[in-house]
């Protein structure tokens, strides 16, 4: 399937000089929805996975589905705030300011091991927070997992001796 005619590019959104990859096309077609959940679940059949750890707010929408499908559970990572338990956080810096992610410290038990998704991989700064969230507790990291590369921006050099796997690279 060409899962790149349902990303629709928007010119100078969130501000002037980005081009916004928009999967909400994606989303909205049955079939591209259903066989794009197929190929991210695809990267991961021939490893165990007990947990799928989604990104707030965008990561929220593949990785439960992904998660039911493989049998693992979700967990969320969520900006700063948003959980009501205990939680450790990890705070990572944007062009503008910084950033912080939390995670619950009961999600992931000790030696779990752990496919972290997300819409996107841009810099990588996301997700590398992600991963020492998820190393704090004690489980391990399996792949990195995401529907979209923006390779360009070099975000796999920042996830360095991690598995990364992408639907699309741009
Ligand atoms: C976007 C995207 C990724 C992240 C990638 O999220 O959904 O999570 O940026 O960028 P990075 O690799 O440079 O860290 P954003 O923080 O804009 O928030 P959202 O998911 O809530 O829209
Ligand atoms: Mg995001």
């Amino acid at each position: 399937m060409d899962f790149a005619s349902y990303i629709r590019d928007i010119e100078d959104f969130p501000k002037p000089g980005v081009n916004f990859k928009d999967i909400t096309p994606l989303l909205n077609n049955p079939e591209a929805l259903n066989k794009a959940c197929d190929v991210l679940c695809g990267f991961a059949s021939h490893m165990h996975v007990d947990k799928v750890v989604g990104v707030d707010s965008r990561g929220f929408i593949f990785a439960p589905l992904i998660a039911s499908r493989i049998g693992a559970g979700f967990v969320p990572v969520r900006k700063s705030g948003k959980l009501p338990y205990t939680t450790i956080s990890e705070s990572y810096e944007l062009e503008y300011g910084s950033e912080t992610l939390e995670i619950h410290t009961d999600a992931i038990r000790k030696g779990e091991k752990v496919l972290v998704h997300d819409d996107v991989l841009a810099t990588g700064g996301t997700a590398s927070a992600v991963c020492k969230l998820v190393e704090k507790l004690g489980g391990e990291v399996v792949q990195c997992n995401f529907l979209i590369e923006l390779t360009f921006l070099n975000g796999a050099k920042k996830l360095n001796g991690y598995q990364i796997e992408a639907l699309l690279q741009y």
